[in-house]
């Protein structure tokens, strides 16, 4: 059943209060944003509410894991420049975000945008607190979620407000749920590439996928895990011990299920992280080395299980991308999907959206997340709670 969106709502002269997931990466030394991808894709539903003339729209959001107490590096403030300069006009910063001041400086500023301070300085935030919820109700009329890289979280603002005022969906979350429900109903056949560092983040995806999915290519650290269940030698890359039989288990359940897993027959290794003094491409993993990157005979064969595919899932890097040196492979997959011009590929937001981006391919997919744990789960099949509580159209 469809949910209600914001096309349903009538926001002339309303006071609205917006959920959107400005949780963007910043400079560690500058504390400058780095993407500002979120705050961007935000723009539709923040400039249609203001279109059909809404009186004043609260922005809020969550800015890194402050643990409920306020943390100075992850004020709101950057976020507020970077709002302005891409609105084209002011946006009022206040320095908190509940209380009868800030109601009364919400009521008294001249600006019509204003954004709340990081909702995560009050640990009511991530317990859901009703209280809380209900405080941050009280400053609006109506409620919009937009906030679709936090909708897996149950927080006082991305789901429990939604019981205490006009609830609907912005334009953002509507475009993810489109593009990632194909996934869930795939044309075929349907190649997923998973990778990153840590098969545990995806197990249950995994699982899941298994359902739908006709092949599944692996890699980045989460490969050498695969590799070693199957009694390869992976010298001294990165490997969950306590995962060799997870891994074993899926590859056995997806030979049950005639489901192809591809891994990487060829590496890019180096003798040691911190000051690697060898770099060399093997089909072995020698004792001692590590594993930073897939080879490019790996890269050949990942193009050419990708050569039919109607329908693409990419989750993940194949290598440590964020370093040049490393970054072949993640760089040739991107390349390769940007040019698969009779498939549906989805990123499913994190490093790879980050690594679609690195590689300017991003505008050339058909869908680059904007969440990385919501896309997941979303794929996974659960509902998500930020989604699940508004209310269904009549
Ligand atoms: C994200 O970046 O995935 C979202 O903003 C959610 O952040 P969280 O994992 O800290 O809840």
């Amino acid at each position: 059943m469809a949910k209600l969106t914001v096309k349903d709502m009538d926001f002339k002269g309303k006071i609205v209060i917006m959920r959107v997931d400005f949780n963007v990466p910043l400079d560690k030394k500058t504390g400058d944003i780095t993407d500002d991808t979120r705050i961007k894709e935000a723009m539709p539903t923040i400039k249609y509410v203001l279109e059909k003339g809404a009186k004043k729209l609260i922005l809020m959001s969550h800015l890194g894991r402050p643990d409920g107490k306020v943390v100075d590096s992850l004020r709101m403030n950057p976020v507020a420049k970077k709002l302005s300069q891409i609105l084209g006009e002011d946006v009022e910063k206040l320095d908190d975000c509940v209380g009868d001041e800030i109601k009364k400086k919400i009521d008294a500023s001249p600006k019509k945008v204003i954004l709340l301070e990081n909702l995560r300085f009050h640990a009511e935030e991530e317990a859901g607190d009703e209280k809380f919820a209900k405080q941050l109700a009280s400053l609006a009329d109506i409620y919009v979620n937009d906030a679709f890289g936090t909708a897996h979280r149950a927080h006082a603002s991305t789901t429990v407000i939604a019981k205490f005022l006009p609830a609907c969906l912005g334009f953002l979350i509507e475009k993810e749920v489109k593009y990632l429900s194909s996934a869930l109903s795939p044309q075929k056949p349907y190649v997923v590439i998973l990778g990153g560092a840590k098969v545990s983040d995806k197990i249950d995806v995994i699982s899941s996928l298994m359902q739908r999915a006709d092949k599944f290519l692996i890699g980045g650290a989460m490969a050498y895990t695969f590799l070693k269940s199957k009694g390869e030698d992976v010298g001294a890359s990165r490997v969950e011990a306590d995962k060799l039989d997870v891994a074993r288990d899926i590859l056995k359940k997806a030979e049950s299920k005639k489901i192809k897993i591809v891994l990487p027959i060829d590496h890019l290794v180096i003798d040691n992280l911190e000051n690697p003094k060898v770099k060399n491409i093997v089909d072995k993993i020698p004792a001692g080395f590590l594993g930073v990157d897939i080879g490019p005979k790996t890269v050949e064969l990942f193009k050419k299980e990708l050569s039919d595919a109607k329908t693409v899932l990419w989750n993940g890097p194949v290598g440590i991308f964020e370093k040049d040196d490393y970054a072949k492979g993640t760089e040739a997959l991107a390349k390769c999907l940007a040019d698969l011009k009779q498939a549906t590929v989805i990123v499913g937001g994190g490093d790879s959206a980050s690594a679609a981006k690195k590689f300017k391919v991003a505008d050339k997919l058909s869908h680059v997340s904007t969440g990385g744990g919501a896309s997941l789960e979303f794929l996974e099949g659960k509902a998500l709670p930020g989604i699940a509580i508004i209310p269904d159209k009549k």
